[in-house]
């Protein structure tokens, strides 16, 4: 494993002059590897993958698809509350989830919800949609940066997780407005998002944080849009935020079932990076897709060893005045 010494020394490099100084660098080389699928929308900056692998079963203690996975495990972060408490969803209300994703938690949804409440899901990528859903559910293409005019005050409640990895600041800001005009006066937002951060416990988890550090930047996401959400939710017209912060799951060196999903469902994440890690030339951090491997193990063997291992999400509420 190389690691550039100099990154040793704090715990985040974000906006460090060394940092902004290398996102500028432009003399790229991608490094050759059996690439992953991503999704092709014009624009989009996710960097995360939409394949077979993504929706395969995972091969850690537990049998669940990754994005079904992260769903639990977010869900077990936040006292298995997937929907905040002080929203009232009744019959006859609809539903709407941006970034619907493998649908894990419009299914989860549609189940305690009930039959009398319509949920839409909608995504830049229509790959990883469940083939058969409910009759209340429906899933369409399209991205939150632009909704179709007619869901104008359409919803009640709207729920989005990890954009983080998808929109730069701009891009929030219309998602935020698209977002306000399609709810019901009264409507709630839910978000989910992490910091990007996570605790740094040895030199895999600062390389890995350094590598998403150096990709936000050069792809110009959103990087610490946990601090700012508040602010942005405030100026598009929103009140009442409520901000909840947890680990992702748990410390994830425990021994236990819990600890292993959420380990699998973060480490699942560090590996959907390395194809625009590698197509960027590897970031100055690694040098070959083995050498990517090779870190992937590193962190999985670092978070079960090391104690107080965790990362960090957020659920953030805020209400479209009635
Ligand atoms: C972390 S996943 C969310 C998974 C989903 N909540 C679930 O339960 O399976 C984020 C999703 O956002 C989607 N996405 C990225 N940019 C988007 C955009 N501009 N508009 C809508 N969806 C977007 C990605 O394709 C991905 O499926």
């Amino acid at each position: 494993m190389k690691i550039d010494e100099n990154d040793l020394s704090d715990r985040t490099i974000a906006g460090s002059e060394k940092n902004e100084k290398f996102a500028e660098s432009t003399d790229d080389f991608e490094i050759k590897h059996e690439e992953r699928t991503y999704q092709q929308w014009k624009g989009s900056n996710y960097v995360l993958p939409a394949d077979e692998e993504e929706k395969r079963r995972c091969v850690f203690l537990t049998s669940a698809r990754r994005l079904d996975l992260q769903h639990l495990v977010i869900r077990r972060s936040f006292g298995n509350k997937f929907i905040y408490p002080c929203v009232k969803i009744s019959p006859g209300d609809r539903v709407l989830e941006s970034g619907a994703g493998s649908g894990a938690w419009i299914t989860e949804a549609a189940k305690v919800l009930g039959p009398e409440v319509q949920i839409d899901g909608f995504d830049i990528e229509g790959r990883l949609f469940p083939r058969h859903p409910p009759p209340n559910v429906s899933f369409c293409l399209a991205s939150v940066t632009e909704l179709p005019a007619a869901w104008t005050g359409r919803y009640t409640f709207v729920h989005q997780s990890l954009l983080t990895a998808a929109l730069q600041r701009p891009q929030w800001e219309v998602a935020l407005s698209e977002i306000h005009r399609v709810l019901k006066p009264g409507g709630w937002v839910q978000l989910i998002e992490t910091g990007g951060t996570w605790n740094v416990v040895g030199p895999y988890s600062r390389k890995f944080l350094t590598m998403y550090e150096r990709l936000t930047a050069r792809k110009n996401l959103f990087f610490d849009c946990v601090q700012q959400l508040p602010d942005l939710l405030t100026e598009t017209g929103f009140t009442d935020i409520h901000v909840v912060e947890r680990d992702y799951g748990c410390d994830m060196s425990l021994g236990t079932p819990e600890a292993a999903d959420a380990r699998a469902g973060f480490i699942g994440m560090l590996r959907g990076l390395k194809t625009p890690v590698l197509k960027l030339g590897g970031l100055g951090l690694v040098y070959t897709s083995e050498e990517f491997d090779a870190d992937i193990a590193g962190i999985e063997q670092e978070y079960s060893t090391t104690p107080n291992s965790c990362h960090h999400i957020a659920m953030i509420l805020a209400q479209k005045r009635e």
